[in-house]
């Protein structure tokens, strides 16, 4: 079994045989989630804390499901509520949090690269929710899933990935990951939100929403992210809807049979048609929620078995 390491901090690490690993395992959660009784004993006896310093809807919810799934305590730290608001630091929360002994510690932060730092100074294992505009790594392991549950394989597809790339730690691990399984990822954004030196993962780059759609097997839609902005990206809502929202004219330029993906939040009349996102034969959205959970399950469950044989501890029981 591949996938050796401590923690879950990006897809940097990860090599193919690893995200392969992750993905075949998601598989037989998927079928787990889909029974009456979801229940696996996996983690059980380990303690999960969730550290939102972020909002969250999706993954958090995703990840709490996926421990208690698992058989883990899990608790969520309510940072609004917390120590946090007192001025205590990222550090001195999470040496905090480690001598109460969590087992898994899953982390969501505005800063780039506060995962990794924290990760630095404790002693479980630390999965990364997403930092900054760096990585979200369950976030690509789940877009992955998704895709090639649709499309029968992940690779050698043509991926145009659209909308705001330079704020979006989404696009940054998907980049990652598409290359590393050998696809062709497109950029599509306004210059003004492609960040710069993008060209060196490999990928091509448009600001033509049709160009660079044209012969797509899956179109890959990003939220506008005004809360990372610090002035005018985008001329108005309305105008960059029309240049780069997703309407069915603009999905005619992909293969007939390319499917739409969105990661959630999705602003409905800002990056994408609301009717294509709930065109059912089109949107694979929804699949997307429901491979976020049995993925997390994956990601957690092999992470797991590492501390076990790191600690020499006996594994309580597993599922597969
Ligand atoms: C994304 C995120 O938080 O990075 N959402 C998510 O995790 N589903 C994308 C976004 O916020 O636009």
């Amino acid at each position: 079994m591949a996938f050796r390491a401590r923690h879950l901090l990006g897809i940097e690490h990860l090599t193919p045989e690893d995200i392969r690993s992750v993905l075949d395992l998601a598989e037989k959660y998927v079928d787990l989630n889909r029974r009456t009784v979801k229940q696996s004993d996996v983690l059980a006896g380990m303690t999960q804390i969730n550290m939102f310093f972020e909002n969250s809807t999706r993954t958090q919810a995703s990840f709490e499901l996926a421990g208690k799934r698992l058989g883990a305590d899990v608790m969520n730290m309510s940072v609004a509520q917390s120590s946090v608001k007192k001025g205590e630091t990222l550090i001195d929360t999470a040496l905090t949090l480690n001598a109460m002994h969590p087992d898994l510690l899953v982390v969501r932060h505005p800063s780039s690269g506060a995962v990794n730092l924290l990760a630095s100074k404790v002693n479980c294992a630390v999965l990364n929710a997403g930092d900054g505009r760096h990585e979200h790594p369950t976030q690509a392991l789940l877009d992955a899933l998704t895709i090639r549950r649709a499309k029968g394989r992940i690779q050698r597809l043509t991926v145009a990935i659209c909308g705001d790339v330079a704020h979006s730690r989404v696009a940054r691990s998907n980049l990652i990951l598409l290359g590393k399984m050998e696809n062709r990822v497109r950029l599509i954004a306004p210059p003004t939100l492609m960040p710069p030196g993008v060209q060196e993962f490999g990928c091509e780059i448009f600001d033509d929403m049709r160009a660079g759609l044209e012969g797509a097997d899956v179109v890959m839609m990003l939220r506008l992210q005004k809360e990372r902005m610090d002035g005018g990206f985008i001329p108005s809502e309305r105008e960059y809807f029309h240049r780069y929202g997703l309407d069915a004219e603009k999905l005619s330029c992909a293969k007939p049979d390319a499917i739409v993906m969105h990661p959630g939040p999705m602003n409905r009349g800002v990056e994408i048609d609301g009717i294509i996102a709930d065109d059912i034969n089109r949107s694979v959205i929804q699949d997307q929620v429901e491979m976020g959970v049995a993925v997390r399950m994956a990601c957690m469950d092999l992470l797991a078995r590492n501390l076990r044989a790191e600690r020499g501890a006996q594994a309580v029981g597993t599922y597969v």
